[in-house]
């Protein structure tokens, strides 16, 4: 399916403020169809092990508490072009650059608090994907 998926995050101060519902609306009118879909409360040490291309970055501590902090909603999402076009349709990282209209711009507080995860290649779709959910909740 290289070429096609993408995965996504509905991080926790998205999740907490109530606005799942509408973000998934948002994604399914957009055209991507849902292939897989929970809900999990990540610990800081899986938070850590997700974003470990990140390791490095003055950001990575306070990005992990984040993503730690309260559940998350995660997702595989099906569409030709998924990477790229998601990344455009969710917007800038931080929400203050973000187009109108995105769920960024519609959702997130600031840069740290920016609503949602999109996958950045096919590579980090499929790694993301297969960190989250099994084969047989794919089908
Ligand atoms: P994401 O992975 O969440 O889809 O976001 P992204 O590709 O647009 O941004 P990325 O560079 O992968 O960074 C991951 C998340 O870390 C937070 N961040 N904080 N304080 C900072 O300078 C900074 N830079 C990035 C953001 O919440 C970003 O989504
Ligand atoms: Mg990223």
């Amino acid at each position: 399916m290289t070429g096609k998926i993408t995965f996504t995050m509905i991080k926790p101060s998205a999740f907490s403020a109530g606005y799942t519902g509408n973000i998934l609306a948002k994604i399914e009118e957009g055209g991507y169809k849902i292939v897989a879909l929970k809900k999990v409360k990540l610990s800081k040490e899986q938070a850590g092990h997700f974003y470990e291309m990140h390791k490095e970055r003055p950001f990575y501590g306070e990005l992990t508490d984040f993503m730690s902090s309260g559940p998350i909603v995660a997702a595989v999402l099906e569409k030709e072009n998924a990477v790229e076009s998601f990344r455009k349709f969710i917007g800038a990282t931080d929400p203050a650059k973000a187009e109108e209209g995105t769920i960024r711009k519609l959702y997130g507080k600031n840069l740290g608090e920016n609503a949602i995860h999109g996958s950045d290649s096919d590579e980090s779709a499929e790694r993301e994907a297969g960190f989250f959910f099994s084969f047989l909740e794919t089908v």
